[in-house]
């Protein structure tokens, strides 16, 4: 019985690139009633290399949980009527810990940690006319140092304490999900080992048609399966919490982040498609039960199975590296910014003078491009190029490299896209929104509750088999901002192609 004006309510775990949040749902109308989030420390031990304390994440999350209980308490709502949780994660994000001590073995290797572009090439040089593709008929992904893998066979290689507790068969490898679900129900004490089918298809070890880790991958990249999570669908019930103020309350909903987004934005239709600004940007278009392999530079990837006998949708996916990492670089190592926030201002008031094109490829270049060897480059300063300009050249890299994408789907899928849209912290800025309509050529639609991807994650909870409080529908439809592009097609086109005159000097910068 829900005795509250809210009726049953439904958490949601949102452990992000930059961030760890709590949330919690109102399953009536999918209203957000309070929230905690803390920010994730980056660790950056080389060039290149990026890091996160998996101790840290956990701790933060618990504090988040603990922390939404006592905020409902303050607002007299009943935190008992908190009928399930979700949990949406970055994805790839790589950790490896040990059964018996619970102790991780070494930091999270973050997504966007390019340590491993030796091993890639490595693995290239191995196999005889080895090509980036080979695995993606398998797998669906380009051999790369975006996912787990490669990170995973990194840890095996390079850290003695992590040989040693494979050796022994007591290393645990999870993704973000895993660690986080393993530790709160239960950890040492009976913690269940295990993944959702969306995170599962982003370590490159588990095939796109069976949904089951593939010897044949395990073999390519020297890895034992001992070491491997148990894949379950992304809505049933995983175990319960077993400590935090929430103790007894399951777990029945997990999807990595970019597919909650879809999820959220209620994508559930075949040919609809949202992209969403956070650290990264990524567009993900639902292809429903078919799988389709992109021959434009594209990801394949589970976009969520809502139960265990229910059917896998798949999407092809457009991974774009840098988005808000950009933003925070402006701030925090050039300065030019006090706050993120200030960029849309600023980027606003920019001459159009001497038109600065800015291509930040700090972890390479993902689609459609797949090149770990490109380099970020700024082109086209001039004297009177003031920082206004370079602000508002890193927001334009966002819209084209969503251009570049839409461009791969389109030739991908035949039909092309009517309107973009859109979700993440970025999307607060108008002024991105509205460059972004006007560089692809097609209205951009946002929702005024930006907060999708930590709902598509209360979704799969809160419709999960034994809790059933969510319906999922179209019933938490919510308003819209849209922006319709102004610029003329033949300006939008000649923007373009300075773009990718830029990208051509990006990845010729060390051929
Ligand atoms: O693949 C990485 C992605 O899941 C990270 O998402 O929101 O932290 O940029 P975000």
């Amino acid at each position: 019985e829900h005795k509250g004006r809210y009726g049953p309510l439904v958490g949601s775990i949102d452990e992000g690139t930059s961030s760890v949040r709590f949330l919690v749902f109102a399953a009536k109308n999918a209203e957000v009633l309070t929230y905690h989030q803390k920010e994730i420390t980056q660790i950056t031990p080389h060039e290149g290399w990026v890091e996160q304390d998996p101790m840290e994440i956990l701790e933060y999350t618990k504090e988040c949980i603990n922390q939404t209980y006592e905020n409902l308490r303050r607002l007299e709502i009943d935190p008992g009527d908190i009928v399930t949780t979700g949990i949406t994660n970055q994805r790839e994000t790589t950790v490896v810990w040990s059964r018996t001590t619970g102790k991780p073995l070494y930091n999270a290797i973050v997504w966007l940690d390019v340590r491993t572009a030796e091993t890639v090439t490595q693995l290239l040089k191995s196999v005889r006319g080895a090509k980036t593709n080979m695995l993606k008929h398998r797998c669906g992904l380009p051999l790369s140092t975006y996912f787990s893998a490669t990170k995973m066979k990194w840890l095996l290689d390079n850290v003695p304490a992590v040989k040693k507790a494979v050796d022994e068969k007591d290393c645990c490898f999870g993704t973000i999900d895993s660690w986080l679900i393993w530790n709160l129900t239960g950890g040492v004490d009976g913690g269940k080992h295990i993944t959702d089918v969306t995170n599962a298809s982003r370590t490159m070890l588990m095939n796109i048609k069976t949904l089951k880790w593939d010897p044949k991958l395990l073999e390519f990249f020297g890895l034992p399966d001992h070491i491997l999570p148990v894949i379950k669908s992304s809505s049933e019930i995983y175990g319960l919490l077993a400590d935090t103020r929430l103790k007894g309350v399951p777990i029945s909903g997990c999807l990595g982040d970019q597919q909650a987004a879809l999820v959220g934005q209620t994508c559930f239709q075949q040919g609809q498609a949202k992209n969403t600004y956070g650290t990264g940007c990524f567009l993900l278009y639902n292809t429903g039960k078919s799988l389709v392999f992109s021959t434009h530079g594209l990801l394949t990837t589970i976009a969520y199975k809502m139960g265990a006998d229910e059917p896998a949708i798949y999407a092809l996916e457009g991974s774009i590296a840098v988005a808000g990492v950009a933003m925070r670089w402006l701030r925090d190592n050039l300065k030019l910014l006090n706050n993120v926030q200030d960029s849309r201002f600023i980027a606003e008031n920019a001459s159009e003078v001497g038109e600065v094109v800015f291509v930040p490829a700090f972890s390479g270049l993902y689609a459609p491009y797949w090149r770990q060897d490109a380099r970020s480059v700024i082109c086209g300063i001039t004297e009177e190029t003031s920082k206004a300009n370079i602000i508002r050249a890193a927001l334009e890299a966002v819209c084209f490299q969503t251009r570049d994408i839409l461009e791969a789907m389109n030739k991908d899928c035949g039909i092309p896209l009517k309107t973009l849209l859109v979700d993440g912290g970025m999307c607060a800025n108008d002024f991105l929104m509205q460059q972004q309509a006007d560089l692809v050529g097609i209205p951009v639609v946002r929702p005024s509750m930006l907060e999708t991807t930590a709902l598509g994650a209360a979704m799969a909870a809160g419709r999960a088999k034994g809790i059933e409080v969510w319906g999922v529908s179209e019933n938490h439809a919510v308003p819209v901002d849209t922006f319709l592009p102004v610029l003329k097609e033949d300006e939008r086109d000649y923007k373009y192609s300075r773009w990718k005159m830029a990208i051509e000097r990006s990845l010729g910068w060390s051929a």
